[in-house]
């Protein structure tokens, strides 16, 4: 690729890749465009160095690897809503005293706000997004790091012996991701919601449960290790004490497996992750520090997921406002 350097994300990883060198000049050039998205196909997981860190630049790179789509909750914030069909705001700001109990974490030793475990995203819903460009617009000078891992590199980590036990089931998700309500895999303790649930809480009451697989297979045949605790409300028809145990084994397992990168941010770094593959986890950060992540969704889904009540996404009913979100 002309004018663009590649390498590896490093040697202790099988997946993932650094770019550098795209810009205005060259994003619309046809052969590059389509080598960075055979170059993401392969290694699932890209981090755009020296980017300009603009909304325009983030939705224009974006739109290399698919059409964006807007995000399938209403409760969730834009960023801004003239960048159609925009950009997804997820913002801590500090506050004034600085008392935090709301959405505090206790992870690994720390008390942390703006934690996120291991996931993917729009676990809730029954069409997932095929990726997302992420940016950091504010974060905290230390910690608030993201952290990502391959599936397939995990399908390879895990006991087979687990694999045989869980490779045809699936997991059914909600829409009610509070951290609060997290049941399997908890490896951190809350303090209470967040000061914006309410929304999350009542749209969530309109919502049916989804159902994703626990391990999907590529085109390519190379099987994906796709499920996490966050959201997770059992075993599709297990939803009893031997389901919740082989749950709970699952998650200890892949917790102990898992091989993750955790990205240091820069202002000009723009990440992009394929969701289909990779989860993905937020370690959080001291509460004095403000950080402000900005994400587009791209459109491209894997059609293995589904709502428990048999409806597709459009038929599900909406019966809440739009809440009044920042600009
Ligand atoms: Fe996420």
């Amino acid at each position: 690729m002309a004018g663009i350097s590649i390498c590896n994300l490093g040697e202790d990883y099988s997946w993932g890749s650094r770019v550098e060198g795209v810009n205005w000049d060259n994003l619309y050039d046809d052969q590059l465009r389509t080598d960075l998205r055979e170059l993401f196909d392969d290694r699932g997981f890209i981090i755009f160095e020296g980017m300009e860190p603009s909304p325009k630049m983030q939705v224009e790179l974006s739109k290399v690897f698919g059409p964006l789509k807007d995000h399938p909750t209403k409760s969730t914030a834009r960023a801004d809503r003239d960048l159609d069909p925009g950009i997804i705001d997820m913002q801590h700001i500090r506050t004034a005293d600085q008392t935090y109990t709301n959405g505090l974490t206790e992870v690994g030793g720390k008390k942390v706000i703006s934690f996120l475990p291991w996931h993917f995203d729009h676990t809730y819903n029954d069409e997932l997004n095929y990726a997302g460009v992420l940016r950091a617009v504010v974060y905290a000078p230390e910690d608030g790091r993201t952290g990502f891992a391959d599936g397939i590199e995990l399908y390879n980590a895990l006991d087979p012996k687990l694999i045989r036990k869980i490779e045809d089931l699936n997991v059914l998700y909600t829409l009610d991701v509070r951290l609060t309500q997290q049941r399997f895999g908890r490896y951190f303790e809350t303090f209470g919601d967040t000061e914006d649930s309410a929304g999350l809480i009542a749209e969530a009451a309109t919502f049916p449960r989804s159902i994703h697989p626990m391990i999907w297979t590529r085109p390519g045949g190379e099987k994906v290790v796709h499920y996490c605790g966050f959201s997770a409300v059992g075993i599709e028809d297990h939803e009893d004490p031997e389901g919740e145990a082989l749950f709970e084994e699952a998650l200890e397992e892949m917790h102990k497996h898992i091989n993750p990168y955790w990205h240091d941010w820069k202002p000009t770094d723009m990440l992009i992750w394929d969701n289909l593959r990779l989860l993905h986890a937020v370690e959080g950060c001291d509460p004095k520090y403000e950080r402000r992540m900005h994400r587009t969704t791209i459109r491209g889904d894997y059609g293995l997921g589904s709502f428990e009540d048999g409806k597709k996404i459009g038929e599900v009913q909406r019966e809440v406002a739009p809440l009044d979100l920042p600009a």
